[in-house]
């Protein structure tokens, strides 16, 4: 762990961290009971107001997305997005792993703003130690009377479910999920309607991820200054970030938004591996654009500047990727990735991705022609934008990008007949 300020990972390390005695200690459900003593919509426009974007990906406040939720008499839901499934984002485990209280509490302060009495939280199968974890967290909530019937002497009940998924990518995408805890083939929706309209059991719905909901009791509990002194203006906060690949201290971090990405790299986490140099970085999860080693240089964690120099911050998983790493064998791997969790629905999904991961390991194997190298790039744009849901446009991403961003490299391959390298890794990715 770093030395930098602590919301998420505070409890992180301490004796027994998942144990509900540890929370309690350190301030745990005072936010919960602080939010219960005001109207709903006050929790949610101070979520707002501290600028909470969601950490699932797309970045949209969570509190202007519990707005959205109908006024009217029916049941209403919670869905805690606990897939993780993107390639090299594995932050939200470590919440659930370490302090599955902190999550808890999120879901009471979301819920009770929400007016939803059930929450399913949709962990990813093989996550079985943390929905042990979870379990275990849940009853123990439910002993203190925090979850259950008439919470803190309100006229306010509250389930929370832990429900397994089966190892499907796709399963993180909002819709699909909502399928697959209604025991469907997680197959995404067609929207509208949205699932705030029409969601879980065709009622109303949230879907948050984890670590979105597990940011809000430090906001209710210490308030919206507090939770603004770190961070950026338009990024407020703190955020988890993955890091992985060519690096010699990978794992989960906690920094405030805004840190710079080039210090992250060599100072927090611990700097390249093997002396290797730094090629490239792909910033927040498989599916946001690459960055070469020198558009990295003034960039920062945050969703500004990252947009700026052309990616996003997507989920905060950074792959970082030395030099001497094939970048066509990289598509080839992150393309069958996609091919293979495409639900197979949209033609430009199911027909793309396998085609693009096909002509990938064509080039790679020097079986390639130079037109095949705009022959992905046209497939990559055919796929952005023209399906249900946006697995395409992950997939997409890398396809268009790769080839743009490293052409010499794809032409060499050509050229040569084959990689010009020895092995397409300087060293095995940690
Ligand atoms: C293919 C695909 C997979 C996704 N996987 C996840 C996931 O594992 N966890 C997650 O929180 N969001 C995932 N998302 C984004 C969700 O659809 C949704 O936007 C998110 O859970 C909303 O939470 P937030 O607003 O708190 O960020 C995925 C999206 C797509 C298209
Ligand atoms: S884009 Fe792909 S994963 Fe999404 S619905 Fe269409 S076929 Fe399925």
């Amino acid at each position: 762990m770093n030395e930098f300020p602590k919301i998420l990972s505070a409890n992180w390390g301490k004796p027994n961290s998942a144990g509900i005695e540890t929370y309690l200690a350190s301030g745990g459900y005072e936010a919960a009971r602080k939010a219960l003593g005001m109207e709903p919509a006050k929790v949610s426009q101070e979520v707002l107001d501290a600028g909470l974007r969601g950490r699932g990906g797309a970045g949209f406040p969570a509190g202007r997305k519990w707005t959205f939720m109908p006024k009217d008499n029916r049941p209403r839901y919670l869905c805690v997005n606990a897939d993780e499934g993107e390639p090299g984002t594995f932050k939200d485990r470590d919440i659930m792993r370490f302090d599955p209280h902190m999550l808890i509490e999120g879901i009471i302060i979301a819920c009770w703003a929400m007016q939803a009495n059930n929450s399913y939280i949709y962990i990813r199968g093989e996550f079985e130690e943390p929905a042990k974890i979870l379990e275990k967290a849940i009853q123990e909530a439910n002993q203190k009377g925090f979850l259950g019937g008439k919470i803190f002497g309100k006229d306010f009940n509250l389930q929370v479910w832990v429900h397994r998924g089966a190892g499907a990518y796709i399963c993180g995408e909002e819709t699909s999920l909502i399928e697959s805890l209604e025991g469907k083939r997680g197959n995404p929706r067609i929207r509208p309607p949205f699932p705030p309209q029409k969601g879980v059991f065709d009622q109303p719905t949230t879907v948050n991820n984890v670590e979105t909901i597990a940011s809000v009791p430090f906001i209710i509990r210490e308030g919206i200054p507090a939770y603004r002194k770190f961070g950026t203006e338009k990024s407020p906060g703190t955020k988890l970030f993955s890091v992985s690949g060519h690096i010699n201290k990978p794992g989960v971090y906690e920094l405030p938004l805004g840190y710079p990405l080039m210090n992250f790299i060599n100072e927090v986490a611990g700097g390249m591996i093997a002396g290797i140099k730094l090629k490239a970085v792909i910033p927040g999860g498989s599916s946001t654009p690459v960055l070469r080693a020198e558009e990295c240089q003034n960039v920062n964690l945050d969703y500004e500047s990252l947009a700026a120099a052309g990616s996003m911050l997507g989920s905060g998983a950074v792959t970082v990727i030395g030099e001497g790493t094939c970048m066509v064998k990289l598509l080839e791997i992150l393309t069958h990735f996609y091919a293979h969790e495409s639900c197979g629905q949209c033609t430009p999904c199911r027909e793309g991705a396998p085609w693009a991961a096909q002509i990938a390991k064509r080039i790679h194997e020097g079986k390639a022609e130079l037109n095949d190298i705009d022959v992905l790039s046209s497939l990559g744009a055919n796929m952005m934008g023209r399906t249900i849901c946006p697995l395409a446009d992950a997939a997409a991403c890398p396809i268009i990008d790769f080839p743009k961003k490293f052409r010499e490299e794809f032409e060499a391959h050509i050229r040569n007949k084959g990689c010009p390298q020895a092995k397409p890794f300087p060293v095995e990715f940690k």
